[in-house]
């Protein structure tokens, strides 16, 4: 049986640092059930200042493309809207760090949280014209929105690699999918801002529309209906908005209202690792779809897995993907749920140092504490050139978290 193109390994990345969203909530003085319940969150990962989408990216690559035969790679497609440059695809930098072959091509592609899914479509193409070469997909974000507003508990950090080749592993995809595009000021971050700027409610109304929209080209395009899947996935900017939008695409296809027992087999395995990383726009599905293949109990081989990819601004993407025989061998669930549960929690004041860090942008050099527990960090600015460092050997486990409590500010 000819075999789609899909995912042959597929790693994720949190930095190793995280706030529990209670002790958020009583800082500014908000229940924390609004949080919890509310939002569907219980931490958020927080980046040191030492580490930025290259090095998150970095880490969840060498992670996929652990016994990885380098030579057929094609390209690495970094997804990302938090760039770190103007000009420079942040693919490169990762290229360099994880020791890609020069015949890699390297580029960066942008369309909010949903410039993964663009990367991967380009992929499939790429790897059905040449079923001899393979795609390596980075995405890689830091949600950030600001101190005190309503987004704040919607952050979080992370990055995804993903290994596309004709030969999956783990997924492989439908060649059918759905996509809508609006020009719309739901979210966006100008060039001269480090957070977000958002229209939280109408964001929401926005990506259930984008959803009913994506849903309807991916129908026209298949033919599939809602009871042909086994589990969803969605873009997950908080848990709660997947229980939303799952519970809209019921609507729209003639199911009624869901039970709560319909919600924990549908969406439940998807949400756990995103409701304690928070928000990692473009990684943030994948991160779910991750989560999914690692926690839900039942065998999901041959089963059809739906997929909602959601970029504000905006554009949506409907897709699917079919479990592939034995991905349970190919999965990393040890390696992180050990990167989720040691992580070193924070207080809110150190959080909020954390968070008010930021590299000099006048063009100084500069030189950053080292904090990181993964294994590559930014180590300075130098002739207004970022540079980059390996903490530690691939193959050795992630090193201890240090200097919290001596961070300064610069
Ligand atoms: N106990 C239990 N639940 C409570 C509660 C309590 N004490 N207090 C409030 N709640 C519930 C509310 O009823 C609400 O649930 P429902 O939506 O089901 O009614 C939920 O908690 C949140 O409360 P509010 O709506 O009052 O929260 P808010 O207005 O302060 O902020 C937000 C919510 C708009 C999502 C805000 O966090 C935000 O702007 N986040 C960033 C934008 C975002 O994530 N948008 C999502 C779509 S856009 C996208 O997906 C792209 C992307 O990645 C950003």
């Amino acid at each position: 049986m000819r075999m789609n193109a899909g995912i042959e390994a597929l790693a994720f990345y949190t930095p190793g640092f995280s706030l529990g969203l209670e002790a958020l909530a009583r800082h500014r003085r908000q229940d924390p059930q609004k949080y919890i319940t509310g939002l569907g969150q219980q931490r958020m990962s927080v980046p040191p200042p030492d580490e930025d989408v290259v090095t998150m990216a970095a880490n969840a690559a060498a992670r996929a493309l652990e016994g990885c035969d380098l030579s057929s790679l094609d390209s690495i497609i970094f997804a990302t809207e938090s760039g770190v440059d103007q000009s420079k695809a942040a693919a490169i930098y990762v290229h360099q760090l994880i020791g890609l072959p020069t015949t890699c091509k390297a580029f960066e592609i942008k369309q909010a949280c949903c410039g993964s899914t663009a990367a991967l479509q380009m992929a499939q193409a790429l790897v059905t014209l040449r079923p001899d070469k393979r795609v390596l997909i980075v995405a890689s974000d830091v949600a950030r929105y600001g101190l005190g507003t309503a987004g704040e508990p919607t952050q979080g950090a992370g990055a995804m690699a993903i290994l596309v080749s004709a030969t999956p592993k783990l997924l492989s995809f439908d060649p059918e999918s759905g996509s809508y595009t609006e020009d719309v000021m739901d979210f966006w971050r100008p060039n001269y801002m480090d957070e977000a700027l958002v229209d939280g409610k109408y964001s929401i109304k926005i990506y259930l529309k984008a959803l009913s929209e994506s849903w309807n080209g991916y129908h026209a395009d298949s033919g599939r209906r809602f009871e042909d899947f086994t589990r969803f996935c969605y873009h997950l900017p908080f848990t709660r908005m997947a229980e939303k939008a799952h519970r809209h695409l019921a609507r729209i296809t003639g199911h009624g209202e869901l039970t709560h027992a319909d919600l924990e087999t549908h969406l439940r395995p998807s949400l756990r690792y995103n409701q304690v990383t928070g928000n990692s726009y473009t990684a943030s599905l994948y991160v779910g779809l991750i989560s999914l293949l690692e926690t839900d109990p039942i065998d999901l081989t041959g089963k059809r897995i739906g997929l909602f990819s959601y970029g504000s601004g905006c554009m949506a993407t409907y897709f699917s993907g079919v479990v592939v025989e034995g991905y349970r061998e190919h999965l990393r669930a040890d390696q992180h749920q050990r990167m989720l549960g040691d992580r070193i929690e924070l207080t809110v004041p150190e959080y909020e140092r954390f968070y008010e860090h930021r590299l000099p942008v006048t063009g100084e050099d500069y030189a950053t504490t080292v904090h990181t527990c993964g294994k590559f960090r930014i180590a300075g600015i130098r002739n207004h050139k970022r540079i980059y460092e390996q903490v530690s050997d691939l193959s050795e486990p992630m090193p201890a978290a240090s200097g919290v409590a001596t961070l300064s500010r610069v």
